[in-house]
């Protein structure tokens, strides 16, 4: 620990602002407009709240469906369908983080949503450690600033090959017109939320997105795909999967540093990003609950 470090570390202690960033307590020693000791210990206050009001929305901590589909016990039937409605709200995705870029706040948001808009389309972002052609298409890490653009890199693309491997085609996935109830509900839902004018609304959607995602869902998938490859002896690429599941870890270390700088550059309303956050929530649970039922009636 530098001495710097620890001096910063002393002070949070005595103040009783563990857990704030070192950048923060930076400002706040530096009496950067905006930053105070009281500011801090609000914001721990409302960090303690979202833990305890919003990130043990049942969703997070119980999915029925990803606990099933873990055991890797489905039917291809079964596997088609979830591989159809997964598509749909992936493609219809990007319409929301669109939305989400056309409605941003501020040129900083704007690029932030530009960076995972552009991404999802095929440009992968660029950083020091990519060396060879393979590793190019692969990166979870970086920028899309001087990036480069390979159709098969869009993530589309990636669940294409996993569909064509399970016998569907092209025109088979990824329309709205094969979108079931539930799953088009959490579409419009992530246009109306997490691609909100209101910047609170915006906010507190990604942030509980985010840790929606980054809660253990994807590899819950990949575990259930893998086990299945085993029982069948077939070869399933599961890019699409494993690479989200990388790409997660990253978002997730930058969502409560992001809240926190947003914390002490602006005025949050509190109950609404509370309660905004838990309203997409409850949309995640309407498509998760929809594939749940989904594959209760499908042939096995
Ligand atoms: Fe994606």
């Amino acid at each position: 620990m530098s001495i710097e470090s620890r001096v910063l570390h002393d002070f949070a202690n005595q103040q009783h602002l563990l857990g704030i960033t070192d950048h923060t307590l930076n400002a706040i020693v530096n009496n950067k407009p905006g930053y105070s000791v009281e500011k801090a210990q609000k914001f721990i206050h409302f960090h303690n709240r979202i833990k305890s009001e919003l990130l043990h929305h049942p969703i997070i901590t119980n999915n029925n469906f990803t606990k099933w589909f873990s055991l890797g016990e489905m039917s291809e039937t079964q596997l088609r369908s979830f591989v159809i409605q997964f598509s749909v709200f992936s493609n219809l995705f990007l319409v929301a983080q669109l939305l989400k870029t056309i409605n941003a706040n501020g040129l900083e948001s704007m690029r932030s949503s530009k960076e995972i808009l552009v991404n999802e389309l095929g440009v992968v972002y660029k950083n020091d450690k990519q060396t060879t052609d393979c590793d190019s298409l692969v990166s979870s890490d970086g920028s899309i600033e001087g990036g480069i653009y390979h159709f098969r890199a869009a993530h589309f693309e990636w669940l294409l090959q996993l569909a064509t491997s399970v016998g569907l085609e092209f025109n088979d996935v990824g329309k709205r017109r094969h979108g079931n109830k539930s799953t088009l509900f959490f579409c419009d839902e992530l246009n109306r939320l997490y691609a909100n004018e209101d910047y609170t609304i915006s906010q507190a959607s990604s942030f509980a997105v985010e840790n929606w995602a980054a809660a253990g869902f994807w590899k819950e998938l990949i575990n259930g795909l893998t086990l299945y490859q085993k029982k069948y002896n077939k070869g399933i690429p599961l890019f699409f999967f494993t690479r989200h599941d990388d790409i997660e870890a990253q978002h997730a270390k930058h969502t409560l540093d992001e809240l926190e700088d947003s914390y002490f550059e602006s005025e949050i309303d509190e109950d609404l990003f509370i309660s905004s956050g838990n309203e997409i929530l409850d949309a995640v649970a309407v498509f998760w609950t929809g594939l749940d039922d989904l594959r209760k009636t499908v042939l096995q």
